[in-house]
């Protein structure tokens, strides 16, 4: 099973080390294609994590396009993969404006993929403010330099709207009474923090198992600020865009709304008979990976082979 080797010097950034493994990789490394002159579009870069196991196993004359929204994570990734000199090429932006970003690649790259989400770094880092287990900022922003803030959301949505992106995009159950103790909190004292939010919900929602009262709630959030299904909806006609014929497209989702739309996405570009799936069920974990990295345990991957 891939094991991250410890970082180097040229892997690190300043003190910063990273946390997050990247998952999946020897199921992914299994299925690359690998030509002489190929071209790897990874859209959703952050530091580097697969695009470092990718650089080793693919032929040494491949070109690496890295395209992520964060620009911290890009800056990462510059550093941790300093060693592989200018096959690496790093674009900034959206990857829903792939088509416009990545125009030169159209119909180009051998593979694409799309590992969702965020990764470990940005849910850790406080003044990111994706996680309810530390205090920051209510920001949730993948990309700071635009959009609202996921404190604006909550303070400026109306109680229904409130319900409505809770239930939508967290599938939370109890997505009213948070939207109603929500509203009531934020007339006293503005909704700033992340711990401002979780001693709200605390009161309301109780914990499914071991679910935090807070996961879906944030996790709903996040989805809202990022436009992350809409993102995925628009980018992923574009990712099939790119490849070349043979070439395969790779998706990792963490949740069942981005696998959904992952599923159908696919479904449909086989009926159109521009996609082959490369493997019919999607693809999950060992549990010997989930034992070293449990991060990885809600990871689902699914691959198709462009015709
Ligand atoms: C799970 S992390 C990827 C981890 C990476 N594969 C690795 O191993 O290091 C997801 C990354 O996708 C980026 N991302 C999510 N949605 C995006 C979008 N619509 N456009 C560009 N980047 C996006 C996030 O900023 C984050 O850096």
């Amino acid at each position: 099973m891939y094991a991250p080797a410890a970082a180097t010097n040229a892997e690190r950034e300043g003190d910063f080390v990273s946390r997050h493994v990247p998952v999946l990789v020897d199921e992914i490394v299994d299925m690359l294609v690998t030509r002489p002159g190929a071209v790897f579009v990874d859209l959703t870069l952050n530091g580097g994590g697969h695009a470092r196991a990718f650089l080793r196993v693919l032929p040494a004359d491949n070109a690496y396009i890295g395209l992520d929204r964060d620009r911290k994570a890009l800056d990462r990734a510059r550093s941790v993969l300093a060693g592989f000199g200018d096959r690496v090429r790093y674009v900034y932006g959206n990857f829903a404006d792939s088509a416009e970003l990545l125009a030169d690649y159209r119909g180009r790259a051998a593979n694409v993929l799309l590992d969702l989400g965020l990764s470990a770094d940005q849910i850790a880092d406080p003044a990111r403010g994706f996680s309810f287990t530390v205090d920051g900022p209510l920001d949730m922003r993948a990309d700071t330099s635009a959009g609202v803030t996921a404190a604006t959301v909550v303070n400026t949505l109306l109680e229904d709207e409130l319900a409505d992106v809770f239930y939508r995009f967290g599938e939370e159950r109890s997505a009213k009474a948070i939207a109603s103790a929500i509203t009531k909190a934020r007339r006293t004292v503005p909704i700033a923090t992340t711990s401002d939010l979780v001693e709200i919900l605390a009161g309301v929602a109780p914990g499914v198992g071991r679910r935090h009262p807070a996961t879906r709630v944030f996790q709903a959030l996040r989805i809202y600020v990022n436009d992350e299904l809409g993102a995925l909806e628009t980018g992923l006609p574009a990712a099939v865009d790119l490849l070349a014929p043979g070439g395969r497209i790779f998706i990792i989702s963490y949740h069942s709304l981005e696998d959904r739309i992952a599923k159908e996405r696919f479904r449909r570009a086989v009926d159109e008979g521009l996609l082959e799936l490369v493997q019919k069920r999607v693809i999950k974990p060992s549990r010997e990976e989930i034992s070293v990295n449990p991060a990885a345990r809600s990871a689902r991957l699914r691959a198709a082979e462009r015709l």
